[in-house]
């Protein structure tokens, strides 16, 4: 049985990073088409760039919870295929052990407009930092913004139409593509479980939903899993 995972903010609250959308959220005290969009980049970079210095910065002293640590012994004990993609920009399903498909890019990633090289972010990015690639001052961090598209859409789309367990953790169910993937992944055969806080904007579309604190259900429900249930 292949299991395809997409989490979001709420998998990293209790790691003491916060979410966007909740009480107090990212998104309640930045603008986001200032800090999150090619427009906003064009218009005022140093903004940008200083913005996501400040949740690097933030994600730098956070620690991987119980949920975290419960994906990755599913990933490394699990007897079948598994997918864990993540909206998630912050390194903690790495820091637990996993290896997660970061749609939404990391903010420890820096990349050149010019060129497209890669590379690890320096803890405070500047404007002047030159690409170690080719030189030109066009650095930005490798996150997606709005109005940009998702990285690695087609491998997502070959797991959610072949995955037979489909879980998202943690996400509002705001942002597409990420919050139809229950619509494809259900229209595929994929018997869909939603394990959140409370119940998402997409609640209704999955077969199941689990509320409370990601620390609590994700490794009640990781335990279930490996034993077969
Ligand atoms: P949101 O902030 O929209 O939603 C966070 C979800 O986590 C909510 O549904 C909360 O109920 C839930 N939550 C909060 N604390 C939780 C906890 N301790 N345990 C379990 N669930 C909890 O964050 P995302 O859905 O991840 O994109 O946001 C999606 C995208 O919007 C992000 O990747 C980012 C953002 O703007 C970009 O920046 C492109």
């Amino acid at each position: 049985m292949k299991i395809v995972i997409l989490t979001g903010a709420g998998v990293s609250a209790e790691s003491g990073l916060g979410t966007f959308r909740d009480k107090g959220g990212v998104w309640t005290k930045y603008d986001l088409q200032e800090v999150a969009t090619p427009e906003g980049f064009a218009r005022d970079p140093a903004k940008v760039i200083d913005f996501y210095n400040m949740r690097r910065r933030n994600a730098a002293g956070a620690k991987p919870n119980a949920a975290h640590f419960a994906l990755a012994k599913l990933q490394a004990e699990y007897a079948h295929e598994i997918a864990l993609i993540t909206q998630n920009v912050d390194s903690l399903h790495e820091a637990a052990g996993s290896e997660a498909i970061h749609m939404h890019g990391a903010h420890g990633q820096a990349r050149c407009t010019s060129c497209d090289a890669r590379w690890t972010a320096p803890l405070v990015m500047s404007l002047d930092d030159a690409c170690p690639t080719c030189s030109e001052t066009t650095t930005r961090p490798d996150v997606v913004w709005f109005g940009e598209v998702p990285l690695y859409l087609p491998e997502i789309a070959i797991h959610l139409r072949t995955a037979d367990l489909f879980v998202a953790i943690g996400t509002s169910g705001t942002v597409y593509p990420a919050a139809g993937f229950v619509a494809e992944a259900s229209q595929s055969g994929a018997k869909c479980l939603e394990i959140n806080l409370e119940p998402s904007n997409v609640a209704g579309q999955f077969d199941e939903v689990i509320l409370g604190p990601a620390t609590e259900t994700v490794p009640a429900w990781v335990e279930r899993v490996l034993a077969g249930d």
